[in-house]
């Protein structure tokens, strides 16, 4: 709209152009608005038809060809035989393409497409104030069909050729689909036993385009804007009694206009989304969405998380947007990887606020697919990386296990295959899963490359967490001191330097948690490659990393050591 408002206030250049003649050819509902317009406008006007094309052309300024879809290609052919050739050619069909008119081209023709974004029933209909995408086959062309749009009265914009159908498609959605829907609504009520379906759903429709509008996304009203999912899965078991057929278009539809909410409640809080995600529920979708830029060999980047995003999943997401073409994020609490006793039933959720930051940081699509769609009955395959990598820390049989590792990777395995990405990126937060993840890739050949990304933390020094919300807020302060130990640690292992004995380090960081009454599940120093103990601090970048309980929060926390700088080619 601000594009349009711009170009409404931009200078009339007819006169610069030298635009005085124009010749119609076509006077059918487009045709017989356009010529009393222009002739109102002070244009000598011409009118012709097929047959008469070439004789009507000839000699004027522009010849504006307003048949039928299928006929533009033959009539421009017509008018290239005219002996004065006008020195433009153009056509209003939002469908058709600027080659169409190929034939005035060759000749030398200037050539455009000037397409009146409005529905028009009849000759004669005003064409005042009609947005009108302009595309020109050379910046001359586009200001004459700029020129000519504004001398009718209307409001013209720029529209690249290569987007022609994209923005044909979003035509269609704008009118013929809202019909749809509105007739399919009218369906439903009819159904429902409203006898005048139309009549009653008539006022809502229409204040519904008014506001929309004014407003754009932020009027959006209804369950899905209010996060009231139980409402949703009401008119879905209704659907699936009364009308199973429109199941598919309403989960559809509710997808996209969660996304849609997500937008309205990001530029509320006075952000700009980058981009509006598509959200996808199957694999066999999540592929469809995908294939285009899998053809066109752009490079993927997908973003595993399980959702209640922070600050520290943004920084993945945006280090995605821009090292890659296309972002998938998945967006799939995994069962698997919870043990019968942890918190998955508790685990936080909240898809709405998720769609909107992954809309601010410019995701293109999110995979979001449900539990028994990732876990169909009879599933019974699984990826396990062995040995010690998943054996201690985490792995530790007494802590969650290598069960969750085992949960890890066939989550993973599973979502790289189904997304198919270049890279896929990780946080150095979950240390032991992100070197797990990359002894899988490594192992399995799988063509993908695994990106780590620093530790994401609160202003004080805690990790971002998405659990960090169970913590109360004197356990919030306590949880502090995870972060202040592993500080303490690295701090006192560079100040005793090479060779130190890491169990003083432990020692300084065991007693900073024990200060805040925190008794960590481990504190343990590992070789931050392969997760052998580390005995000293040396030239090998050492992980210190450590678990505890904070309240009903179990937090994890690590810090990388490396007393020795090597120099490369040493
Ligand atoms: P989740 O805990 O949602 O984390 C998703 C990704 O975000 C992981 O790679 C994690 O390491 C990273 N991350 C979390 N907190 C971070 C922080 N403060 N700074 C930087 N990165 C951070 O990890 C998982 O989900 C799951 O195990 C998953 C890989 C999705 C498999 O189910």
């Amino acid at each position: 709209m601000r594009e349009l408002e711009r170009n409404r206030d931009a200078p009339d250049t007819g006169a610069s152009t030298g635009l005085r003649s124009l010749a119609v050819i076509g006077a059918g509902r487009t045709g017989g608005s356009v010529t009393p317009a222009a002739r109102a406008a002070g244009l000598d006007v011409r009118v012709g038809t097929r047959g008469t094309a070439a004789v009507t052309a000839g000699g004027s300024d522009i010849t504006l060809l307003c048949v039928p879809d299928e006929s533009i290609s033959a009539v421009c052919a017509e008018v290239a035989t005219a002996t004065d050739l006008p020195a433009y050619v153009g056509h209003v069909s939002g469908a058709t393409g600027l080659d169409a008119l190929e034939p005035a081209a060759r000749r030398g023709a200037q050539i455009f497409r000037l397409h009146p974004l409005q529905t028009i029933p009849a000759p004669g209909t005003s064409l005042a104030g009609v947005p009108a995408a302009v595309t020109g086959s050379s910046p001359a062309a586009a200001e004459v069909a700029r020129t000519l749009a504004r001398r009718l009265g209307m409001v013209p914009f720029d529209l690249a050729e290569e987007h022609r159908a994209a923005y044909h498609a979003g035509a269609v959605l704008a009118s013929n689909f809202v019909l749809t829907l509105a007739e399919t609504a009218a369906d439903l009520l009819t159904r429902a036993g409203v006898k005048d379906a139309r009549a009653a759903l008539t006022p809502l429709l229409l204040s519904t385009a008014a506001n929309w509008a004014g407003a754009g996304p932020a009027a959006l009203t209804g369950p899905i804007a209010r996060g009231d999912e139980e409402t949703v899965r009401a008119h879905q078991a209704a659907l699936a009694g009364l009308a199973p057929e429109l199941l598919p278009a309403y989960t559809a539809l509710a997808d996209r206009t969660r996304a849609v909410a997500a937008v309205a409640a990001y530029k509320n809080q006075g952000g700009t989304p980058v981009s509006t995600p598509k959200i996808v529920r199957t694999r066999e979708e999540l592929r469809a969405a995908l294939a285009p830029a899998r053809r066109a060999g752009t490079r993927i980047g997908l973003v595993p998380t399980m959702g209640f995003l922070h600050e520290g999943h943004a920084s993945l997401l945006r280090a995605a947007r821009e090292r890659c073409d296309v972002v998938v994020m998945s967006l799939f609490v995994n069962p698997t990887q919870f043990g019968p006793n942890e918190d998955l039933a508790a685990y936080p959720r909240d898809e709405a606020a998720d769609l909107a930051m992954a809309a601010a940081a410019g995701v293109d699509l999110v995979y979001a697919p449900a539990a028994d769609h990732v876990y169909p009955p009879g599933f019974a395959t699984t990826v396990e990386v062995g040995g010690e990598l998943t054996n201690v820390l985490c792995g530790d049989p007494a802590r969650r296990g290598a069960a969750h590792f085992r949960g890890v990777t066939t989550v993973v395995a599973k979502l790289l295959n189904a997304v198919g990405p270049d890279v896929a990126f990780f946080g150095q937060k979950d240390a032991q899963q992100a070197i797990v993840v990359r002894a899988m890739a490594r192992d399995l050949e799988l063509p993908v490359e695994i990106a780590v990304l620093p530790t994401v933390r609160e202003p004080d020094g805690l990790a971002m967490s998405s659990r960090n919300v169970y913590l109360t807020a004197e356990e919030r302060i306590r949880a502090r001191a995870l972060n202040q130990a592993l500080t303490v640690a690295a701090d006192t292992a560079r100040t005793a330097g090479e060779g130190s004995a890491i169990r003083d380090a432990l020692a300084a960081a065991g007693k900073v948690l024990a200060d805040a009454g925190i008794e960590p599940e481990y504190l343990e120093a590992r070789d931050a490659e392969n997760l052998t103990v580390a005995e000293r601090f040396g030239d090998r970048p050492v992980l210190i990393a450590v678990a505890a309980r904070v309240g009903r929060a179990r937090l994890i926390d690590n810090v990388v050591v490396q007393v020795v700088q090597v120099v490369q080619g040493a």
